[in-house]
């Protein structure tokens, strides 16, 4: 009796505990964040898609040993392309994890999706014609020289998702990127481009899987990279970092009237301590907050380039006031 009694105590304590693990109820920038089945959320270079009410976060898995690409110059750390991965939320702090949404190819070498070779910053948009979702993303070779944009759909957020092809947009090589749907539609495809040293901002053609015509090449011989745009009373703010590898640097926003057209460089939009560095992080993706005009969230990673599966997600409460973009550190939030 004793014995059963003791027994049901721990399954008790025990269910107690996973329920615990399982709720966060604040945000740690910097700090490990687990998903609702308390396994750390392996999602790097991340976006989010808001769909029927729920939040995917699509991000990079990087999953194992890091290494150094021998005699290549710079740091070229990596590790294995573990895939995308498609976590969800109702309420931007509990992660659950929906499962690889694009599959790495553990096969076949010369596939662009194979582990030998470099998948990064995935972002997921819907069509609203096509009731697809598609996803772009960098895809690379093992010493970051091929460059191309790759896209993949499918027909449910969570995947699988159907790779397509990788290309060159415009001829141009393209390396950090991110995708913005406008109010009207129209989705853009922003990337670095001319071996990082130009941003180009690509609009894409209506099913979303291949560019139009229509471009521009802005922050000329600038070398920004990981942009991340939002908009806000009708202007278009941009924020990038400048190109350091794994190592962070100062963030810099920029504001546009029109995203094609003339982008006005404003400044460090990080404010306080450890601001000039971007609190060790570098941008991935800002996130409109729903109901509250002026507030956003600033996506960013804090990169750990010496095992990479370890890097951290730095979120941060951001905030447009008379036009000017603050962001500022905390140490723990909700939003
Ligand atoms: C960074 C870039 C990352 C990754 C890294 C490789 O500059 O933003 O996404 O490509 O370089 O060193």
């Amino acid at each position: 009796m004793i014995k059963l009694v003791f027994h049901f105590f721990s399954v008790i304590l025990l269910l107690g505990y996973s329920s615990t693990i399982a709720q966060n109820s604040k945000i740690f920038p910097g700090e490990i964040w687990n998903d609702t089945q308390g396994n750390p959320i392996n999602a790097h270079g991340g976006g989010i898609l808001f769909h029927n009410g729920t939040y995917y976060w699509y991000g990079e898995i990087k999953k194992g040993k890091t290494w150094l690409v021998p005699d290549q110059g710079w740091e070229c750390y990596r590790v294995k392309a573990g895939g995308v991965s498609c976590y969800s939320s109702k309420d931007l702090i509990n992660w659950k994890f929906e499962g690889v949404a694009l599959e790495p190819n553990l096969t076949d070498s010369t596939s662009e999706l194979h582990v030998s070779k470099v998948l990064e910053r995935p972002k997921v948009i819907y069509n609203e014609k096509t009731r697809k979702f598609a996803m772009w993303l960098h895809v690379e070779s093992a010493d970051y020289s091929l460059m191309h944009a790759g896209v993949a759909i499918s027909d449910t957020p969570e995947g699988p998702f159907t790779y397509i092809e990788s290309v060159r947009p415009y001829n141009q090589t393209s390396a950090d990127m991110t995708i913005f749907v406008d109010d009207d539609g129209k989705a853009y495809h922003i990337f670095a481009g001319e071996n990082d040293n130009t941003l180009y901002i690509g609009l894409l053609e209506d099913n979303y899987l291949k560019h139009s015509k229509v471009f521009s090449r802005k922050f000329v011989n600038l070398r920004r990279e990981a942009p991340a745009i939002i908009k806000h009373d009708q202007k278009y703010y941009l924020v990038s970092s400048w190109c350091t590898g794994w190592s962070p640097n100062q963030a810099e926003y920029a504001v546009a009237d029109s995203i094609l057209g003339e982008w006005k460089i404003l400044g460090n939009p990080c404010i306080g301590e450890g601001s000039d560095l971007t609190f060790q992080s570098q941008s991935t993706f800002l996130l409109p907050v729903s109901g509250e005009k002026d507030k956003f969230i600033f996506m960013a990673d804090r990169w750990n380039k010496i095992n990479l599966e370890d890097s951290r997600y730095v979120w941060l409460p951001g905030k447009f006031d008379n036009g000017k973009m603050i962001i500022q550190w905390q140490k723990q939030w909700n939003p």
